[in-house]
């Protein structure tokens, strides 16, 4: 079995995982709850570690439910078209994962009070992170790394153009009910993050349950809490024994597997694709 993809909305999805007719309901039906956190990410960009995060708020820094509950179902996918999205099934608040870019996410969101949270990563890092993930999925045909470096930055890949998924999502920042944060900030300073987060959602936590959010969240712990770590897609599609999702959990491993050649290359395109965007992000500066 290989992957089939199908378009919609100029964004490429694929059969294994999504659905016209979902991708349809969450746009234009999906009924959103004042209370509800939409935990959004273009996938590879610390998704989990943002949901086990937010799940860990939720419970005032108590992990019982992340150490008994599987990621995935404590944060329903919500686009995804397997059992995983149990969204109906979510105890308030809800905590909602999604990839999708602006232009899919459910019309009214933006009309309610319910909050979203976008985390981004350096593109660089996501790419890699991409390619191991990939090589678990059962119906993925592993292409050279130039060919999919360009499928990656053309937006030929799951999810679409990553520079389009930010630059879309970004149109939000100023929206009171909008949080953007970065992976390279949470890795830089975890509990100040968490913090910020905190008060994003107006939710008020002391010292101690902070600390334990910031313990139970971290790469190690999540490395080896099996729900933080085992995901839930059906055995036909992942293979779980070819890598892991909480596999590395660092910044800069791009430079393990670029070619000067094929940094300079991505430099370029992102320079160009960016070059409206008036935020500093923190791999920019790192790069130099
Ligand atoms: P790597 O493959 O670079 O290690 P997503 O959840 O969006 O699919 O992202 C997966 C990436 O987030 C993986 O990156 C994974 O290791 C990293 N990750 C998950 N939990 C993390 C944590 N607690 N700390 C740091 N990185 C984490």
């Amino acid at each position: 079995m290989t992957f089939d993809y199908f378009m919609y909305k100029g964004i490429r999805f694929t059969v294994q995982f999504h659905s016209e007719e979902i991708l349809r309901f969450i746009e234009n039906e999906f009924h959103v709850l004042d209370d509800d956190i939409y935990n959004v990410t273009y996938h590879k960009s610390g998704t989990h570690w943002m949901g086990e995060i937010l799940n860990l708020i939720k419970h005032r820094g108590d992990p019982t439910e992340c150490n008994t509950v599987p990621v995935l179902r404590r944060t329903a996918w919500y686009e995804a078209n397997t059992s995983i999205s149990n969204v109906e099934n979510l105890e308030s608040p809800r905590i909602i994962t999604s990839h999708v870019p602006l232009h899919i996410f459910t019309k009214t969101a933006f009309q309610s009070k319910a909050k979203v949270i976008y985390t981004m990563r350096n593109p660089k890092d996501i790419f890699v992170s991409l390619i191991y993930f990939n090589r678990m999925l059962k119906c993925y045909k592993e292409t050279k790394f130039q060919d999919f470096l360009e499928d990656f930055l053309h937006g030929n890949v799951l999810y679409g153009s990553w520079f389009d998924h930010v630059k879309g999502w970004m149109q939000m920042a100023g929206n009171e009910n909008f949080f953007y944060i970065t992976y390279e900030e949470l890795k830089q300073d975890l509990r100040g993050s968490v913090m910020r987060i905190c008060k994003f959602l107006g939710k008020e936590l002391n010292d101690e349950e902070i600390d334990s959010v910031v313990k139970h969240s971290s790469f190690d712990a999540m490395k080896e809490n099996k729900m933080s770590n085992g995901i839930l897609f059906p055995e036909e599609l992942l293979d779980n024994t070819k890598g892991s999702l909480i596999r590395k959990g660092i910044c800069g491993d791009w430079k393990n597997h670029f070619t000067v050649a094929q940094s300079e290359f991505f430099d370029q395109v992102y320079q160009e694709k960016m070059k409206d965007v008036n935020v500093k992000f923190p791999w920019e500066e790192s790069e130099k």
